[in-house]
């Protein structure tokens, strides 16, 4: 099966440079399921209903999210609560949060797909220990299927290269998110595992990390004057990879790494 996973959709643009590609692209994919990280899909910061069911109508299956999903707070417990397609980072604090950090799904042609998101620690939030975490929502996973996505949302490049190769061989893929910036490294592992430090972000072409130019340059030349976050706008790229994996061992047979504007 072929599994689209979108990197972090920013703000209005992402949203639009969804419209603008995602069809054709499940289409020259043969994509069968199309996950996405939507934890800045709300200006820039955080997930809403709204936000939610515009990237759901552009054909986003399920969601993963980051240290921003509750930014929007309301909404994110609005979402996590009803149980809709999304998770959040399992190993997030409080430990008492709304929702899940791992659901598993069934595809359209009948296979079960285990989706986890999960955390990193250096230069991140207070977390839980992903690499423990993770270890128990895999075993709870393969009671069910051998199909296992994890979106490990960190900033470090040694972390998520770490959880790479702790992981390989166990689930199909392990997808970093969280830096926006697409890193060429693309890969299977040596025990079946397709994994990528960085998808990338779906925004803004001319931002910085999907911020609008002059607000981020402003936050580190004036930062007294408090520069409030804004997404940027104009020309979007769209960042994504394609897993294709064996449906009988979960193991990944091929990654791809999309780029486009
Ligand atoms: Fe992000
Ligand atoms: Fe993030």
């Amino acid at each position: 099966m072929n599994i689209l996973f979108i990197g972090d959709i920013c703000g209005k643009c992402g949203r639009e440079t969804l419209f603008e590609y995602l069809e054709d692209i499940k289409y020259e994919y043969n994509i069968d399921l199309t996950v996405a990280n939507g934890e800045n899909s709300a200006g820039g910061l955080g997930i809403t209903v709204n936000t939610y069911e515009e990237m759901t109508r552009a054909g986003v299956d399920f969601f993963t999210l980051g240290n921003h999903a509750f930014s929007k707070a309301n909404d994110a417990k609005i979402l996590l609560d009803r149980k809709e397609a999304l998770v959040r980072p399992a190993n997030m604090l409080p430990e008492d949060l709304p929702g899940e950090g791992m659901e598993i799904i069934r595809c359209p042609q009948g296979c079960k797909v285990a989706i986890i998101n999960i955390m990193g620690r250096v230069y991140m939030d207070p977390a839980d220990d992903p690499f423990k975490c993770v270890d128990n929502l895999i075993e709870k996973a393969k009671k069910s299927t051998d199909i296992i996505l994890v979106d490990f949302h960190a900033e470090a490049t040694s972390e998520k290269e770490a959880m790479g190769f702790y992981l390989d061989g166990r689930v199909s893929a392990v997808l970093g998110t969280h830096t926006h910036i697409q890193t060429a490294d693309e890969k299977i592992l040596p025990k079946g595992t397709a994994y990528i430090t960085d998808v990338g972000m779906t925004g803004a072409v001319n931002s910085v990390l999907g911020m609008d130019v002059d607000t981020a340059v402003g936050r580190f030349v004036t930062p007294e004057e408090k520069h409030k976050f804004k997404s940027a706008e104009g020309k979007g790229r769209f960042c994504a990879v394609v897993i294709n994996v064996d449906e009988k061992t979960g193991k990944a047979l091929e990654v791809k790494r999309i780029w486009k504007s």
